[in-house]
C-alpha cells in the first residue's frame, strides 16, 4: 500500500484531501498541530494520526523517521498546513511575519527535505504544495501570507528542477478562496463578503474543498507522470481574467 502524508489534516482542505487520497487507495498519514486521532479513525484502519508543529525541525525529522520505519518510503506528500493573516503591511509585526514564514514556508521546506530524501532514495515520489492565487499575484493587506505563498511556488519550481531527474515530481496547486474554517475566520473580520469573491471569479463561486482535493490527487498520481514544476490555479478562472468586475458581471445576464 502506498503512503501519502497530508499536513494540516485536522479540518478544511487537508481533511477533505486526506479522505480523497484514502479513497484512491493510499495509506494516509494525517498530521496537524491539533489532535487528529478521531479524523484518522473515521477514515479507516489504514489511516495514521501524528500530531505536532510542522514548523519544528525536530518534529518533522522524527515523524519522517517513524513513517519510514513503519511503512518504508512515502510516495506522496501534500503540504497543506497553513495560516492566514489580514493586516496592513505597515502594521505587520516582525513576530507575525516570522510566524507566517515558519508555518507556511519553513514547514514545507522541512517536510520536502525529510520526505524528499526518502523519495530520492526510492527513485519515485510526488509532492504537492498547497499555495494559493495569493502565490501568483498580490492581494492587498496580506503581505506576509502572500510572500509565504510566492515563496512556496518558488520552492516548488526549484525542487521540481532539482529532483525531477531522479523520479520525484514537485507541483503546487493555487486555489482561489475556499469555503473552509480559514475563510470563516477571515470573512468574520469583515475584510470581504461572499459577493466580493463571487463577482471576481468568472465561474461565480468559491472553490469547494473537493475541487482542490481532486486537483491534488491528480497531481500526486501517475496520471500526472510528466507534470512537474507547475503552479496550477484551481480558481474558477480568477487569475486568467483581469477584467474589471462591472464588465464581468455584464456577461452573467
Ligand atoms: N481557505 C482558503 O480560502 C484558501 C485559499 C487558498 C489557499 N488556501 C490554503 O489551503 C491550505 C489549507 O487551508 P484551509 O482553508 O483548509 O485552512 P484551515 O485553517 O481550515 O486548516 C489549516 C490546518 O492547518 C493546521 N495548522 C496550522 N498551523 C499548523 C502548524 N504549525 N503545524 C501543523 N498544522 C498546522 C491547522 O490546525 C488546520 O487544521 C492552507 O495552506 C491555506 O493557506 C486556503
Amino acid at each position: 500500500m502506498n503512503t501519502a502524508i497530508v499536513t494540516g489534516a485536522a479540518q478544511g482542505l487537508g481533511l477533505v484531501t486526506a479522505r480523497r487520497l484514502a479513497a484512491a487507495g493510499y495509506r494516509v498519514v494525517l498530521t496537524d498541530v491539533q489532535d487528529v486521532t478521531a479524523q484518522a479513525a473515521a477514515i479507516g484502519p489504514h489511516a495514521v494520526a501524528i500530531s505536532g508543529d510542522i514548523s519544528s525541525e525536530a518534529f518533522v525529522e522524527d515523524m519522517a523517521g517513524r513513517i519510514a520505519a513503519d511503512f518504508g518510503s512515502a510516495q506522496v506528500l501534500v503540504n497543506n498546513a497553513g495560516i492566514s493573516m489580514i493586516q496592513p503591511a505597515e502594521d505587520t509585526t516582525l513576530d507575525q511575519w516570522q510566524r507566517m514564514m515558519a508555518i507556511n514556508l519553513q514547514g514545507p521546506f522541512l517536510t520536502c527535505r525529510a520526505f524528499g530524501k526518502q523519495m530520492l532514495s526510492a527513485g519515485k515520489g510526488a509532492i504537492v504544495n498547497v499555495a494559493s492565487v495569493a502565490g501568483l499575484g498580490g492581494v492587498i493587506h496580506r503581505c506576509a501570507y502572500n510572500t509565504s505563498k510566492h515563496g512556496l511556488v518558488g520552492l516548488t519550481r526549484t525542487l521540481a528542477g532539482e529532483w525531477g531527474g531522479r523520479g520525484v515530481r514537485v507541483n503546487a496547486v493555487c486555489p482561489g478562496w475556499i469555503k473552509t474554517e480559514m475563510d470563516v475566520k477571515d470573512m468574520g473580520s469583515g475584510a470581504y463578503t461572499n459577493a466580493d469573491i463571487e463577482n471576481r471569479v468568472p465561474q461565480a463561486r468559491f472553490a469547494m474543498p473537493g475541487d482542490v482535493a481532486e486537483a491534488i490527487t491528480f497531481l500526486a498520481s501517475d496520471a500526472a507522470a510528466f507534470i512537474n514544476g507547475v503552479a496550477l490555479p484551481v480558481d474558477g478562472g480568477w487569475t486568467g481574467d483581469i477584467s474589471w468586475d462591472a464588465l464581468r458581471l455584464k456577461t452573467r445576464g
